[in-house]
């Protein structure tokens, strides 16, 4: 297959991108290269431009089609949730307006595989209760980041329906680890980077509230590794291929949850170091706990996780000592 990846030169892009040039697969990225790093696409075919322009449509369809595009993957757009409540029209028009043309395109050039980038953010402060959050819980996004992550699943299902097109959402948990020191998260956006970059000052990482209604009163949350979320996608692209039935709709989590201190440890043990965590107050709009039932992606596309957190952590360790600190966006 040849698959178009938008957002490509990405932390996650890349690991796909990644994942299929290994096996085989040939790829063509579009990245725009305002969050993503040229050297993550090595040799693979890169066109540098936002997709969410007028005439984007255009040019994506005619690369899809000098390139014979048989799929297409979906990650390009911002993703910052602070940011989107700062700024949430541009985000509506970076993310909706991204997501149309690439539609656009499909169906101008025939493209009939699409993968789209969501996010658990749709769940919002998910049902409040402890049980692993499934697919057809209530959808409730709290900020205009994880809106246009659900509106893209809406927008995705009507595009694919008018088109032809088979179109799965992967709705992410929390991504982590690394598949090379190459491919690291070099932005400070997550907690596992958030810890390095404290670390990488002198500084003691912050825990963002320890009264949650949680074990250790810290929130919970669904970590999974970058590599084992890359599979998924190509489970995903596997599946179309193969003409199988696939759901519109699959959370990637392990279904298994870690708190921040739990986080803390396992990058006490990837280190070696022993350090102190300053409690600040909790972060406005964190749910306590917020961990995927992940056993519709296993039931219908044979997926699961392989690599635990401490496998996550000590991968991100590596590339962090290679690449130095993680930078803010
Ligand atoms: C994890 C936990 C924090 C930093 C976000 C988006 C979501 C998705 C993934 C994708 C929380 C705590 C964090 C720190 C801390 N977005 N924390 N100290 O908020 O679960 O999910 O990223 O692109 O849509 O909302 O992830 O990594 O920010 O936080 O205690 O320095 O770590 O409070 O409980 P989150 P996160």
């Amino acid at each position: 297959m040849t698959v178009l990846i938008t957002g490509g030169a990405g932390y996650i892009g890349a690991h796909v991108l990644a994942a299929l040039e290994a096996r085989g697969d040939t790829a063509v990225v579009v990245d725009d290269l305002t969050t993503g790093t040229p050297e993550k696409v090595g040799a693979t075919p890169h066109f540098n431009f936002d997709i969410s322009t007028t005439g984007a449509a255009d040019a994506l369809a005619d690369i899809m089609q000098a390139l014979e595009v048989t799929s297409v993957i979906h990650f390009a757009a911002k993703k910052q949730v602070g940011e989107s409540v700062a700024r949430p029209a541009w985000y509506y028009q970076q993310n909706m307006g991204g997501l149309a043309n690439v539609l656009e395109a499909m169906q101008r050039a025939d493209v009939k595989s699409l993968v789209f980038s969501s996010s658990a953010a749709v769940y919002g402060l998910g049902t409040g209760s402890d049980e692993p959050i499934r697919e057809d819980d209530v959808k409730n996004p709290i900020n205009p980041y994880g809106q246009t992550k659900l509106a893209g699943e809406w927008l995705v299902q009507a595009a694919a329906k008018a088109a032809g097109i088979s179109a799965v959402s992967l709705r992410y948990f929390n991504v982590a680890g690394a598949g090379s020191d190459e491919l690291a998260d070099r932005f400070a956006l997550n907690l596992v980077p958030m810890i390095f970059e404290k670390l990488a000052e002198g500084k003691s990482p912050l825990v963002f509230g320890d009264d949650y209604p949680t074990p250790d009163g810290t929130c919970v949350r669904d970590y999974v590794h970058v590599v084992d979320l890359a599979d998924a996608h190509l489970a995903v692209l596997d599946a179309i291929a193969a003409g199988e039935p696939v759901s519109a709709e699959y959370n990637v989590g392990r279904g298994e949850g870690y708190s921040v201190f739990d986080v803390l440890d396992a990058v006490r043990r990837a280190s070696g170091q022993q350090f102190e965590a300053d409690v600040a107050p909790r972060r406005p709009g964190d749910p306590a706990l917020l961990v995927a039932d992940a056993s519709r992606i296993k039931d219908e596309l044979g997926w699961t996780a392989r690599y635990s957190l401490d496998d996550m952590v000590t991968s991100a360790w590596s590339g962090f000592e290679r690449n130095g600190a993680p930078v803010k966006a």
